[in-house]
């Protein structure tokens, strides 16, 4: 069935209407896509899935969870995982506390990619790590931090391009050095996160699109990739407003490859690829 403009917009205003939520600033394009597959999948049409989002709020928010996409992957694009091990933190060994926030972190992995790499610089003990996203379920999965071994088998060559400085041959000869931060089970298919990886995060339910900086201090680094791609320009225009109150003088902001600052917060930061910097006030 297809999903036209006019069915994004009442969704939109159903949302709106019975929940918390609001993806009124959403961009159609992803939306549309995610309609299209919920509708297939519950063999519903639009009309249905609106009625049955207003009278059953359970419903609502199974489909508020599914309607945004949560794929991430531990140093998902190794290149700029480099750069940020190499020349990024390097930059703030100095400082007495390093602040990082991880809005959109979805189950966590990258939370868990940079603590990693933290601690291959010796910085994590003086790190502060913050992570927020939309949903409270999946943040819940971020504390956890147990993911599918087999699933994720690739995302191990990445761990060894970038903590390893390897091409990418990942083996499980390698045991000596990736036991620091996980234990991989291959019976259970578990890939378990070390406690003092586990502890170390403060996770926060927050959405870019209402709420202000719920962790009450400034960072050092925000990264935030991978999310903005389905926010409409002016929701993103907000959303970096809300990063660059956030950042300290000379904080960084770390975006996904797809997506940048174009417009009027262009001003605002400084861009040096793949990072931006807060612009002097
Ligand atoms: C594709 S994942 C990105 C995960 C991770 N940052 C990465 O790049 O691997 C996008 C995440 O953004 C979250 N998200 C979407 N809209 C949001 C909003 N308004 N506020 C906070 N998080 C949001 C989703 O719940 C999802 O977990």
């Amino acid at each position: 069935m297809e999903v036209v403009g006019k069915d994004i917009q009442n969704f939109q205003l159903t949302v709106r209407d019975h929940s918390d939520y609001d993806f009124t600033e959403y961009s159609h394009t992803s939306l549309r896509r995610r309609l299209t597959r919920i509708l297939l999948e519950l063999e519903m049409d639009m009309d249905q899935l609106n009625s049955r989002m207003k009278n059953d709020g359970e419903f609502l928010k199974k489909i508020m969870r599914k309607i945004t996409v949560h794929t991430t992957e531990m140093f998902r694009d190794p290149d700029v995982w480099k750069q940020i091990k190499n020349d990024l933190l390097p930059r703030f060994s100095s400082q007495s506390t390093i602040r990082i926030w991880h809005p959109g972190c979805s189950t966590g992995q990258e939370v868990y990619s940079m603590m990693m790499v933290l601690d291959e610089l010796g910085l994590l003990e003086k790190s502060e790590i913050y992570g927020s996203d939309l949903h409270n379920e999946i943040l819940e999965t971020a504390r956890q931090g147990v993911y599918k071994y087999r699933f994720n088998q690739s995302y191990l060559e990445n761990f060894d391009r970038v903590i390893l400085n390897g091409e990418g041959t990942f083996s499980m000869n390698q045991r000596k050095h990736w036991k620091k931060y996980f234990h991989i089970d291959e019976t259970r298919d578990t890939i378990q996160m070390k406690e003092f990886l586990r502890q170390k995060p403060v996770y926060k339910k927050q959405d870019l699109v209402r709420d202000p900086n719920l962790f009450l201090v400034n960072f050092d680094l925000i990264v935030c990739r991978n999310v903005i791609i389905y926010f409409n320009t002016d929701l993103q225009n907000k959303v970096f407003e809300l990063f660059h109150q956030s950042l300290k003088q000379h904080g960084a902001l770390l975006l996904g490859v797809h997506e940048s600052i174009l417009g009027v917060c262009s001003k605002r930061f400084i861009r040096k690829d793949p990072f931006y910097f807060k612009a002097q006030e």
